[in-house]
This record gives structure tokens, C-alpha cells and sequence, in this order.
């Protein structure tokens, strides 16, 4: 009986390779390869006339889930579609790179982990990832609202400026102001090192580029921080590491625990690399999420209230905790509603390393493409999130649709939103979601700060909610979008602040 059993799982399993190589070939054969995709043709001023993801999204209603995108002789795969996705960032992961993304990033992360190649990614991956350990998080969650109430009284001291009768009120750029502060906290957390950003009368960078420049001068030129003899003793036990006493540790930082960890294997140009990747990455993106929470919340003044209504309840006059955090679950939605509709980078970038067949998209093109080595695909993230096929009512901004479960009927090789799937999550997440919501991407080469950047992101907005009402200065159409490695405002995010009335 029992050979039996297994007799009809190997005929099963040899039943599912024969499919799999007959599809390749029918592929092949009938066309269902590169060639056959359906192709968007790109015009010259698609790239300039407004942001590429627009563009991106209009084509994905008209084609379909994978298509080819060509601008000229240059082609790209264009992929909008949650399982496809996970193929490429999960399943079958190692046989991708970062293609055209690399080369872009080189010159400024050098190997850090973005662009860094996959044997120099596996070596550093092992080292960094567990740097983000529990510990080093909350010691973390002291300096975001440490930060956040520098933010905070700049604001407050702007309020008493405007003179004490009448309703006070000031008129500021918050995506200024969250830019300084998120270059404040990432500078601390990766480096120990306090830009003094929000606090300075002249902000050290007024330009995003300004910004890098100057902190990766800073970082490898006036401060060569591991040169100097830090650690007396080199601590190569990750465990002993994690189980320091990070809340009264002085330096907490991620480089401390990288020299502390760093056997004799890493050169000074590789750690450099590490840390400045990270100050990169961990920046501007959180900046955005900020930046397009508090527009979304702006022009939803209910949940505005329900906001702040949980604040209130949660913190009452306190500051956030690693332990309140989790209380602030509204918080913590509208953070990643946010990253929904706002991902940061909007697309994420891959070249194949061999050749491929992409699993069949749910929409237009179920028999999947066969693509040879070196095709470039781009995932738009953006797409996923705002998929019609996917989410119910893609463009409005529902933090509690986070909540609801969704069981995968309709959507064949779609697992659903299922959140027992990633027991114990604060946050939804690419698990949950089943690569339906991938803000940080998914896969071995997922996002190593996305605890971090969600926590700082929850902490700064409850504390700018619980403090202050805010209103748009112009209406939302003046607030125009433009698109580098993130989504940002083309002339700043400019708001209306008050004192909240019932907040003392
Ligand atoms: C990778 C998003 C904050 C460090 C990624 C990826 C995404 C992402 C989508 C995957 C890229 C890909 O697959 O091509 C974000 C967002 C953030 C954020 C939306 C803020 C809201 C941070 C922070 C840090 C960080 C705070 C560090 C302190 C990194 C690193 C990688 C990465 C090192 C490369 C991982 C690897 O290749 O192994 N991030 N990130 N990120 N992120 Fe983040």
C-alpha cells in the first residue's frame, strides 16, 4: 500500500516535470516567448512629460500583466502581476541581478547590498541582516522620538514666532522638514553620527544630491570612524553581539556592531560601501512614506480624527515606545496604505542571468513567456499595488482594508491575504499579501530596514498627529509628482499647521 502511496507521488512529481519541460517548449515553439508578448511602444517623451509609472500603469490596463515596453532598440519587460513577481524575486531569485540598476548605483554604493553582485550580496547579507535584531530595534525606536521631538519643537518654536493672539498658525514645508529628520535618524542609527539637520538654522543640505554628497564625504573622508581603534576586542558571536544591553549602549549604531562583528575578511572600502548604501536607502524612502502619509491623511480628514483619536488614547501626553507601537495599530496601517499607494521606488529593476520562463499573469497572458538570458525586467510595484485585479478600490486611501482577509476564489496561484501566514507581523506584509503588497520587495534581496523604517515612520507620524492639526496649503492637484529612486513633490509638501486645541 505504502509503495503504492509513493508510487503516485513520483508518478505526480514526474507527471509535473514532464509539464514543466512540455510548457517550455510549447513556449518556445508556439511563440510564447518574448517575441509573442504584447509590446508597448514607448515614446521619447513618455519619459519626460510626466512620471514613467504613470505610463506603466495605463499600458498594463491596456496589455496586460507582462509586456514589453520598447523605447527604440532598448527593450524592457514590464511585470504588474503578484505572481510573476514572486517567480522572479523569490523562486527563482538566483537567476537575477540587479542589470541596469547596478550600474546606476555603482558609482555612489560601490558593493553595497543593492547593487552588489551575488557573491560579494551572500557574504555582507549574513553580516548586516542580523545587525536589525530585536535589541538594536528598540534601542532604535529611543532615537526616532528623540528626533521626532526635535522635529517637534522647531515647529512649536515656528508657532510662538507668529505671535501669541489669535489662532496661531504656521505654513511649512513637511516634506523638507521629513527629509532633515529621516537624514537625522539614519545618520545616528547607521553611523552614530547626528547631522543636526532639523535643528541647524541652515538645514546642512537643502537638496536631496546635496544631502548624499555630503554624507558620503562626511562618511569616508572627515570621520574614518574604523580606523580608529574602536573595539578592543573583536566580537565575532553574533548572539553575544544581539545580547548586548542595547538601550544603554552609548553607540547602538548599525557600523558599531558591523566593526564589532568584522573578522579580517572585510576591507574598510566594503564596510564603507555597506554603511553608505544604507544611509541611501534608509533616507529619502522614508522621507516619501511620511511625505505621502500626511497628504493622503490631509485630504481625508475623518481619518485624520480616527488618527489622532488613537493617539490620544494610546499615548495620551507621552511618547511612543517599542511596547506602544504595537498599540498604535491605525498608526501603523496608515504607514503602509501609504507604502501601498506611494511604493518607494516605485519599480523595482532585474536582469535574467539565464534563460527563464515566467509563470502565466492573471490577466491577458496566462501561458507565461519564455525570456532569454539577459532580458531587463522591470516590476512595478506601483502596479501591483493599485492592480484592479487585485484590490477593491485601488485609488482610495482605506488603511482598514489592511484588515480585511481574502481567500484566493477568484485568483488562481494566488495564496490570498491571509495574515496567519505571518504570525506575529506588526505590519502587513509581501507574505500576507502573497506578493500583492511587496513595499519592501520580497525574496532574499528584500529590504534588510524595513522593521526600522516602518517603526520610524509610526513614531514620527503619531507624534506630528498628536501634536499638531494638519491642513494643505494649495489643493492636492497643485502638489505635483516627480520620480527618481522615489516618489516625491515637485515643489515641496506645503502644509498649514496648528497647535492641536485639545493636546496640552
Ligand atoms: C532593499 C524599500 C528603508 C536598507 C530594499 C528593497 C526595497 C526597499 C523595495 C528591495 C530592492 C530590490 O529588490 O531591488 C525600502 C523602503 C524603505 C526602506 C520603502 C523605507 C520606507 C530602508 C532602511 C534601510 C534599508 C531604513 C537601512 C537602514 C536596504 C538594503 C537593501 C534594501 C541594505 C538591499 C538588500 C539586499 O539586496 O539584500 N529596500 N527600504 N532600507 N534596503 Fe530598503
Amino acid at each position: 500500500r505504502c509503495q503504492s502511496v509513493n508510487t503516485e507521488k513520483e508518478r505526480k512529481s514526474n507527471r509535473n516535470l514532464l509539464d514543466n519541460a512540455s510548457n517550455l517548449l510549447t513556449n518556445f515553439l508556439s511563440g510564447g516567448s518574448i517575441g509573442s508578448m504584447p509590446i508597448a511602444e514607448g515614446a521619447v517623451t513618455d519619459l519626460f512629460g510626466r512620471p514613467l509609472f504613470f505610463s506603466l500603469y495605463d499600458w498594463f490596463l491596456e496589455h496586460g500583466s507582462v509586456y514589453k515596453l520598447a523605447f527604440g532598440p532598448k527593450a524592457f519587460v514590464v511585470v504588474s502581476d503578484p505572481i510573476v513577481a514572486r517567480h522572479i524575486l523569490r523562486e527563482n531569485a538566483f537567476s537575477y541581478d540587479k542589470g541596469v540598476l547596478a550600474d546606476i548605483l555603482e558609482p555612489i554604493m560601490g558593493k553595497g547590498l543593492i547593487p552588489a553582485d551575488l557573491d560579494t550580496w551572500k557574504q555582507r547579507r549574513r553580516v548586516i541582516a542580523p545587525g536589525f535584531h530585536a535589541s538594536y530595534l528598540e534601542a532604535m525606536v529611543k532615537i526616532f522620538r528623540t528626533c521626532s521631538e526635535r522635529t517637534i519643537s522647531k515647529i512649536n518654536q515656528l508657532l510662538e514666532q507668529e505671535g501669541n493672539d489669535g489662532q496661531k498658525l504656521v505654513e511649512l514645508d513637511l516634506e523638507a522638514e521629513f527629509s532633515n529628520l529621516a537624514l537625522d535618524i539614519i545618520g545616528l542609527g547607521v553611523f552614530n553620527y547626528d547631522f543636526g539637520s532639523v535643528t541647524k538654522e541652515s538645514p546642512v543640505i537643502k537638496a536631496v544630491y546635496g544631502t548624499l554628497f555630503e554624507a558620503e564625504h562626511r562618511s569616508t573622508f572627515y570621520i574614518p570612524y574604523w580606523k580608529v581603534p574602536l573595539a578592543t576586542f573583536i566580537e565575532t558571536d553574533v548572539e553575544k553581539l544581539q545580547q548586548r544591553d542595547y538601550l544603554n549602549l552609548k553607540d547602538a549604531s548599525l557600523l558599531r556592531f558591523l566593526v564589532d562583528m568584522r573578522g579580517a575578511d572585510v576591507d574598510d572600502r566594503q564596510l564603507r560601501d555597506d554603511l553608505m548604501t544604507m544611509l541611501i536607502a534608509g533616507h529619502e524612502t522614508t522621507a516619501a512614506v511620511l511625505t505621502w502619509a500626511t497628504f493622503l491623511l490631509s485630504q481625508n480628514p475623518d481619518k485624520m480624527r480616527k488618527a489622532q483619536a488613537e493617539v490620544d488614547s494610546v499615548l495620551a501626553t507621552g511618547t511612543p515606545t517599542y511596547e506602544s507601537l504595537k498599540k498604535l495599530q491605525y498608526i501603523r496601517l496608515i504607514v503602509v496604505e501609504s507604502l501601498r499607494l506611494y511604493p518607494q521606488p516605485p519599480l523595482l529593476i532585474r536582469r535574467s542571468l539565464k534563460p527563464d520562463v515566467l509563470p502565466g499573469g492573471y490577466k491577458g497572458d496566462k501561458d507565461g513567456y519564455a525570456i532569454p538570458a539577459g532580458t531587463d525586467v522591470f516590476l512595478s510595484v506601483y502596479n501591483m499595488h493599485r492592480s484592479p485585479y487585485f484590490w477593491e478600490r485601488p485609488d482610495e486611501f482605506e488603511p482598514e482594508r489592511f484588515l480585511v482577509q481574502r481567500t484566493n476564489e477568484q485568483i488562481e496561484g494566488w495564496a490570498g491575504f491571509d495574515p496567519s501566514r505571518s504570525p506575529g507581523a506588526l505590519y502587513p506584509n509581501e507574505i500576507i499579501s502573497d506578493f500583492a503588497f511587496l513595499p519592501f520587495g520580497g525574496g532574499p534581496r528584500k529590504c534588510v530596514g524595513d522593521q526600522f523604517a516602518l517603526m520610524e515612520s509610526t513614531v514620527a507620524l503619531a507624534m506630528l498627529l498628536q501634536n499638531f492639526d494638519v491642513q494643505l496649503k494649495g489643493t492636492p492637484d497643485s502638489v505635483e509628482l516627480v520620480t527618481g529612486a522615489t516618489i516625491h513633490t515637485k515643489n515641496g509638501l506645503w502644509c498649514k499647521l496648528t497647535k492641536r486645541s485639545n493636546f496640552h
